[in-house]
């Protein structure tokens, strides 16, 4: 009877409304780092439609919210669900989008009564992003138990806070264990933030694997001097150096194919005057490719071209590894339970690869795991102009509706 349900759309789109104001740009984004004040609003709304919907909250060591629904047995779950802290400057959909159409989902189904054979588990993961803590994807690795809590805890963000002192200030310093729920089974329903679903007019992805990511923070140390009187073949700029390694990402990445991404998407020079050589650089790398061997060749060519630039400017060179995410594949019958689902509700469908990181490839690691994808317009993301159409937001909660029934039948 699960195939006749179909999720309310415009209840749906008018929570996704409510939150994007929890955060709001000016620019119509959400700035929504993870456990900063605009993060709590976010949480405490979902929590509080969490609760008015009959769920079971609870709040996990690292401040991950799971919502349970008891099926007919007490089998292992299965959990969808994403996160609700972003990038700085970045869109509505990105996470909030999986998160809102999983409650959709079991809102759908507490007015169905239609009681499922295993329990249904919502989860909200903190922060995915990493863009105020490294690793991203923390919530998910300490879920499953490949990061420690009190790792996790004592990161420290870009601007100097302490994750756990953020988390106690937040309130969601929640006491339930992790790495102590294994799931059946996990999905997450996504924007693709890219540009394939809409070029090719395609309603549906399928996420069969999900790309590795490396991610670096170098620091340059040169000499300060004055940008007038010393010689060109004189200097020890670290900026000069900086930029060298900002070009090179564009041909590094020509070498590897077409899979391969490489960005610098941070940088900062000390002193940061116009007529001082700078003394010091701090730069971010972000490398990812969905082939191991390749994202780990790119990462070697990178070090080795750092540290002749580096040497021939006379700049010294230290690194840090922020995070190292190996590439993920998506559990093959559940991509296929995908497909078949979205076949049944006359919507196109393909197969695909996703560029971005999700806390489902950490799930990956240890469950039977898939993903869901709509189109975004532009395949633009990370980005206040993030859009996907109504029309394709209803559709891709209808397609995890019945995906998360078929599994917990
Ligand atoms: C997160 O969205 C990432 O892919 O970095
Ligand atoms: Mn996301
Ligand atoms: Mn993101």
């Amino acid at each position: 009877m699960g195939d006749l349900l179909t999720i309310n759309a415009s209840r749906l789109l008018c929570r996704l409304d409510e939150l994007s104001r929890l955060g709001a740009t000016p620019e119509g984004g959400v700035s929504r780092l993870a456990l900063s004040n605009e993060d709590k609003l976010g949480r405490d709304q979902v929590v509080a439609w969490m609760k008015e919907i009959g769920l079971e909250v609870h709040i996990d060591r690292v401040g991950n919210l799971l919502g349970f629904r008891p099926g007919q047995t007490r089998q292992a779950p299965v959990l969808f669900g994403s996160h609700l802290d972003s990038v700085r400057a970045g869109g509505r959909y990105d996470g909030a989008y999986g998160v809102l159409a999983a409650l959709e989902v079991l809102q759908t189904l507490q007015e169905s009564g239609l009681r499922t054979r295993r329990p249904l588990l919502m989860a909200v993961f903190t922060n995915e992003e990493g863009a105020r803590y490294a690793p991203d994807m923390q919530g998910s690795l300490a879920f499953v138990g490949d990061l420690p809590v009190n790792e996790a805890l004592a990161a420290t963000g870009f601007d100097g806070s302490n994750f756990g002192a953020e988390l106690q200030r937040i309130g969601y310093a929640g006491d339930f264990p992790c790495a102590s729920i294994r799931p059946h089974a996990c999905l997450e329903l996504h924007i693709e933030q890219g540009p394939v679903l809409e070029k090719e007019g395609i309603r549906i992805g399928a996420v069969e694997a999900i790309t590795g990511i490396s991610w670096q923070e170098v620091t340059l140390k040169g000499v300060a001097n004055h940008a007038g009187t010393t010689p060109m073949d004189l200097r020890h700029d670290a900026g000069f150096v900086a930029a060298c390694i900002v070009a090179r990402l564009r041909h590094l990445a020509a070498e590897l194919g077409p899979a391969q991404r490489a960005t610098c998407g941070m940088i900062s020079f000390r002193p940061n005057v116009i007529n001082v050589i700078p003394a010091e650089v701090t730069l971010t790398l972000d490398l990812r490719n969905p082939d191991e061997g390749l994202l780990r060749q790119a990462e070697e060519r990178l070090r080795e071209f750092i540290e002749r630039a580096a040497a021939e400017e006379g700049v010294t060179v230290t690194s840090r590894q922020l995070a190292y995410v190996s590439p993920a594949r998506c559990d093959p019958r559940l991509v296929a339970v995908i497909e078949a689902v979205a076949a049944d509700l006359h919507l196109s469908c393909r197969r695909m690869v996703s560029g971005a990181g999700h806390d489902a490839q950490i799930l990956a690691r240890h469950f039977p795991t898939a993903m869901i994808f709509i189109p975004s317009r532009g395949g633009i993301s990370h980005s206040p102009a993030e859009y996907s159409s109504p029309e394709d937001l209803a559709a891709g909660a209808n397609v995890l509706l019945q995906a998360v029934v078929r599994l917990a039948q």
